[in-house]
């Protein structure tokens, strides 16, 4: 065991060639991610956990008694942050959760396996829901392909996606929260935003890797209903 750049101890994996490099370093990156031990200590289904919590703390998101929309969320960790702030548990709020994946069950959390671009989906959530929503949060992230357009394509068009049904489910003064990558949003849609929330910006999460261009899409204040309405009409054809 050797010493990382901040002092601390790194386990380092000796496969004896035996493993592909990039699963080497895959498991070498787990093994010493603090966030990964943290998780693991707190019962948390994953370091991504930490991510929604850090904003949480920050932005003052979760309230007890909020309906929460989680998109993408296999293994379960914002769907668990959730729960517990909104208290799901004790039947206070609610959170409803879709995944291409199956997750095993989280108190308090109902959940449906199902891709969010397939046409049935905003039906099946908003049935789900049984109402409006307070906060819409995705941490989506599209297989990659390796072409670097088609994978920003893909990304782009999950961010929209979520964005438009964030639109129709929030409740006035909602919030939506989106995993974007280096690019953020376009400019067509950050106007849209504008137009539809009260304040509208990205946000890195300390638990984000550094080394990954992952950041999120932050708009609170939805303007709802009427407002928004008004918004649009005032605006040139
Ligand atoms: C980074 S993980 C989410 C981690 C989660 N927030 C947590 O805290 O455990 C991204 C998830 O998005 C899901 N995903 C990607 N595209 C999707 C789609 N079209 N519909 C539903 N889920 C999708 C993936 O299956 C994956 O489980």
């Amino acid at each position: 065991m050797a010493k990382d750049t901040t002092g601390r101890m790194r386990v380092t994996v000796k496969s004896g060639g035996r493993m592909k490099l990039s699963s080497k370093l895959w498991l070498e990156r787990q093994l010493n991610d603090p966030y990964v031990a943290q998780a693991k200590r707190d019962g948390y289904r994953s370091r991504a956990a930490y991510k929604l919590t850090e904003i949480d703390d920050k932005f003052r998101l979760l309230k007890p008694g909020m309906a929460v929309v989680d998109l993408g969320a296999a293994p379960g960790g914002w769907s668990q942050v959730a729960a517990k702030k909104v208290g799901a548990a004790d039947g206070r709020g609610k959170v409803v959760a879709i995944d291409l994946l199956e997750m095993g069950e989280v108190p308090g959390v109902t959940f449906a396996q199902l891709d969010f671009l397939d046409p049935s989906a905003p039906d099946r959530l908003r049935a789900m829901l049984g109402g409006g929503a307070d906060l819409v949060m995705s941490d989506m992230a599209a297989n990659t392909t390796g072409h670097r357009k088609t994978d920003q394509l893909r990304i782009v068009g999950l961010v929209e996606t979520a964005a438009m049904f964030a639109a129709e489910v929030l409740k006035p003064g909602g919030a939506f929260l989106a995993k974007v990558f280096q690019s953020g949003a376009d400019a067509s849609l950050m106007a849209e935003l504008k137009r539809d929330y009260a304040s509208v910006k990205h946000v890195k999460p300390a638990a984000s890797r550094k080394d990954s261009s992952e950041r999120y899409l932050l708009a609170t204040g939805f303007r709802g209903g009427a407002a928004r309405n008004e918004a649009a009409a005032g605006e040139p054809g």
